[in-house]
């Protein structure tokens, strides 16, 4: 049923250009390389990125989801997307991910050159309360040092200013209760909230962002980046220092998160019908695509993407689940790890402090950058292989009929 989803989708495109992939090589380390490797990289099917054109919605994961909302907001449009659209009401129910994700303009703009570096190395989770994570690259170090060189030719220069003093810690706590700062930004365990998914915990500014730049960015964002979303609160120059102290010395607290427990068991006979609507049609397949179901799109989990090779590896037909299927326990498996640092609740502990067998830099936890399966449907697939992977017969699942 989702495969016939996406190939109306697809089919209703004036252009449905394969998606490019491939990352050059890159030569040198020159922020036009950079640039390149952005573009190779696919880093436009979810950021927008100055001087990279967004491709076009059937390619692009934030541009076809954000369609979709703003298709069921019309009244007209939807009328004709549902005539077109057998299961319309169904996609508008279920597409939720990539709805808000950082513009790479704004974050050039302010974050510090190196911290791009160690932070495409190893992502871990920013934003509590957004749902999707920054997804592990496969780009050596060469490349990163390009991408670098690119966000540093765009760090926008500020003044200076004193440097961060603790005398001024209790006022500038006091200042981000009473400019509201504290209704967008959580700050480790120390205010947790409301919070939007936009907004970063205020945590990691002290890693990503020089003291001058953070005083810069309080003052007036927009003059910073005409792409951050963040307004100016009318903080004036001497209150956004204050701000600052706290937000570099003040300690965040947090509790660490525990360690996954040992996955429940399950006996009962699992039909294909329910790993594919609980795991593989509901999440994988998106990027796991049988290009002979999509027009030929067979998304950057089969055909390569964000700098990763092509896997060949298509998660639409039984055939192709059970080929892999060590492959895909051991991946479900790795991404429940990796959470523990990439998926951080208001007030867990930074990713920084957690020790872990989480960093696998050559080999990415999937689904990629989403939250992990939850346990209970990961036992779920474990039982429907350990049953050796019974397929529904239906046409399109693999199955010989
Ligand atoms: C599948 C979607 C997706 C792709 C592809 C992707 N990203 Fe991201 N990226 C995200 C999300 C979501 C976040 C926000 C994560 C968070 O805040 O915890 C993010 C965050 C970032 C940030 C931090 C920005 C900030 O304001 O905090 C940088 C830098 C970044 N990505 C660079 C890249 C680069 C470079 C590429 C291509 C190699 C890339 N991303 C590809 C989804 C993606
Ligand atoms: C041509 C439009 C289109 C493109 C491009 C697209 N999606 Fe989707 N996506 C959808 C629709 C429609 C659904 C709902 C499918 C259903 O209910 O059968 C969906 C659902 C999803 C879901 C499950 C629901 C959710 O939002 O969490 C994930 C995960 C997902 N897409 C990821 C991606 C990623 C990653 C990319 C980019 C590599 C992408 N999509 C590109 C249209 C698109
Ligand atoms: C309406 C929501 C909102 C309010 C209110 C708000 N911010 Fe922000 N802030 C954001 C968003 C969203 C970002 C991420 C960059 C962007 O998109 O503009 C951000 C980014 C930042 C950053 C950069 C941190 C980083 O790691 O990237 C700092 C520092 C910051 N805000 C401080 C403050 C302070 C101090 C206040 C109160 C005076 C405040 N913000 C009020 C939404 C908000
Ligand atoms: C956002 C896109 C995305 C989603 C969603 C996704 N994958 Fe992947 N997958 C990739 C990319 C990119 C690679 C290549 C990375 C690599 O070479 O390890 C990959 C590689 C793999 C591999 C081969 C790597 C290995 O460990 O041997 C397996 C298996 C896999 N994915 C399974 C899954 C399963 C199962 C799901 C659903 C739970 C899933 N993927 C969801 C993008 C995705």
């Amino acid at each position: 049923m989702i495969r016939a989803a996406l190939l109306l989708l697809a089919g209703c495109a004036a252009s449905a250009a394969p998606a490019p992939s491939g990352v050059p090589a890159s030569p040198s380390t020159s922020p036009e390389a950079g640039l390149a490797i952005l573009r190779g990289a696919d880093c436009a099917v979810c950021h927008a990125i100055p001087d990279v054109e967004a491709p076009a919605r059937t390619a692009s994961c934030v541009g076809c989801h954000a369609w979709v909302k703003a298709v069921a907001q019309s009244p007209k449009a939807r009328a004709v997307a549902m005539s077109v659209f057998p299961k319309w009401e169904r996609y508008e129910r279920t597409v939720r991910s990539y709805a808000e994700v950082p513009d790479l303009g704004a974050a050039a703009a302010r974050l510090d050159p190196a911290w791009w570096g160690s932070y495409l190395r190893d992502p871990h989770d920013l934003r509590p309360m957004m749902d999707e994570t920054m997804v592990r690259v496969g780009l050596d170090a060469t490349q990163l040092a390009a991408v670098t060189a690119w966000a540093g030719s765009r760090l926008v220069p500020v003044p200076p200013t004193p440097a961060p003093d603790r005398a001024n810690l209790a006022r500038g706590e006091a200042l981000f209760a009473s400019k509201g700062c504290v209704a967008c930004h959580t700050f480790g365990a120390r205010s947790v909230g409301p919070g939007i998914a936009a907004a970063p915990d205020l945590r990691h500014a002290r890693d990503r962002m020089s003291d001058d730049g953070v005083v810069a960015w309080i003052v007036d964002p927009t003059a910073v980046s005409p792409q951050a979303t963040m307004p100016a609160l009318g903080v004036t120059r001497e209150e956004a220092i204050a701000l600052r102290d706290w937000i570099v010395l003040a300690e965040p607290g947090g509790s660490r998160p525990p360690a996954p427990a040992a996955l429940p068991v399950v006996t009962r006979p699992v039909a294909y019908a329910e790993v594919e609507e609980k795991v593989f049609g509901k999440i994988c397949i998106h990027c796991h695509m049988d290009p002979e179901q999509n027009e030929g799109r067979a998304g950057p989990g089969n055909a390569g993407g964000f700098g990763w090779p092509a896997t060949g590896i298509e998660l639409q037909n039984v055939a192709s689940l059970r080929k892999h299927g060590p492959a895909i326990l051991d991946a479900l498996l790795r991404r429940r790890d990796e959470a523990v640092r990439d998926v951080v609740h208001p007030g867990e502990a930074p990713a920084s402090t957690v020790e872990f067998p989480a960093i696998r830099p050559e080999k990415p936890g999937m689904p990629l950058g989403l939250p992990p399966i939850p346990d209970a449907d990961i036992a779920l697939v474990r039982a429907w292989y350990a049953q050796g992977a019974p397929g529904s017969g239906e046409p399109g699942s693999g199955e010989p009929e």
